[in-house]
């Protein structure tokens, strides 16, 4: 069977996770517990993607000298990279401090800033059946106007678009109004309850559903351990069960959430089947540590 792949556009990351070992002092050294994992919403949508079994290509940019390293890891979970470098920015890097139960994140995009939407070829485009975005790369990367020709590509070559707005602390740096024209030509709209809320102005998450459904066809708001909301317009509502696990580490269940529903897209489920699916990767990402997929050696 000649499956279409998915075509994963945005951000590579270095994560650099910061454990204090105690209160952080200023002006003198605490000892912490210092750890650099390849992360990035994008990449790590496309590592899940690989590991489902999905043919999947990520489009990403890094600084000088680190796109062998970046390309090695997202190989090893089925990924085929195609990253360039930027001569003058470093690849993008998110210092999290972990404290208790709060994470506190410092972002430099670096590299990820500079990436063009001419990366995403149209022969990379001819071979898929997805291509995802996210958020972040509206913020530097692609203007609008970038946006919509990426999109209206997509859809010449009969490709569906999902795109996960990312962040509602850069959703409110980049203003709600302008992020909502962005939206124009998406075909699915994968935002968590809070990124909803914030692009809706709404409260309720079916008044969030049934506002957003206004700017895109089709919505799967998710919101954590309780359920997801599949919203398609003209059509009713279908809430989708999670079944609430204990967390071993959140980070990128909405990444893994992304790559479950791409893949079954691919394989031709329709978005409630898909979204299914969806909860099932994430259910599998939340007991693993980091953000990507653990690998068997
Ligand atoms: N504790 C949990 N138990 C089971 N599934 C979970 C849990 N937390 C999250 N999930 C799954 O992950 C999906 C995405 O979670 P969430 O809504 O928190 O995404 P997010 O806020 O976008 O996360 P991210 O920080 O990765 O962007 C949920 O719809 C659910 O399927
Ligand atoms: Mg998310």
């Amino acid at each position: 069977m000649n499956t279409r792949r998915a075509v994963v556009v945005g951000d590579v990351i270095d994560d650099i996770i910061v454990v204090p070992r105690g209160p952080i002092r200023t002006d003198t050294d605490t000892a912490a517990s210092i750890t650099r994992h390849p992360g990035g919403s994008a990449c790590n949508t496309a590592a899940w993607l690989g590991w489902l079994g999905a043919g999947v290509d990520l489009v990403g940019r890094v600084g000088t000298g680190d796109a062998e390293r970046h390309a090695d890891a997202l190989r090893a979970s089925g990924v085929d990279a195609h990253l360039s470098e930027d001569a003058t920015l470093p690849t993008g890097t998110i210092v999290i401090v972990v404290d208790g139960e709060t994470r506190t994140m410092l972002t430099d995009r670096g590299a990820n800033a500079t990436l063009s939407v001419n990366a995403v070829t149209d022969a990379l485009l001819a071979h898929a059946g997805v291509l995802h975005l996210t958020g972040y790369s509206l913020f530097d990367a692609f203007t609008r106007d970038d946006l919509h020709a990426l999109v209206a590509r997509a859809r010449a070559a009969g490709v569906l678009v999902t795109f996960d707005p990312g962040s509602t602390g850069f959703i409110a740096d980049y203003g709600v109004e302008s992020f909502r024209a962005a939206l124009a030509d998406i075909d699915v709209l994968l935002p968590n309850l809070d990124e909803g809320r914030l692009l809706s102005g709404e409260h309720d998450r079916d008044a969030v559903a049934a506002a957003l459904v206004g700017y895109c066809p089709a919505v799967v708001i998710t919101g954590g351990s309780s359920s997801v909301l599949v919203a398609r317009r003209g059509e009713q509502s279908v809430e989708v069960a999670v079944e609430a696990r204990a967390a071993v580490d959140p980070t990128g269940a909405g990444d893994a959430f992304t790559a479950g529903l791409v893949a079954a897209l691919l394989s031709g489920a329709d978005l409630v089947a898909a979204a299914h699916e969806g909860v099932r990767a994430a259910g599998i990402a939340v007991t693993q540590p980091g953000g990507r997929p653990v690998l068997s050696r």
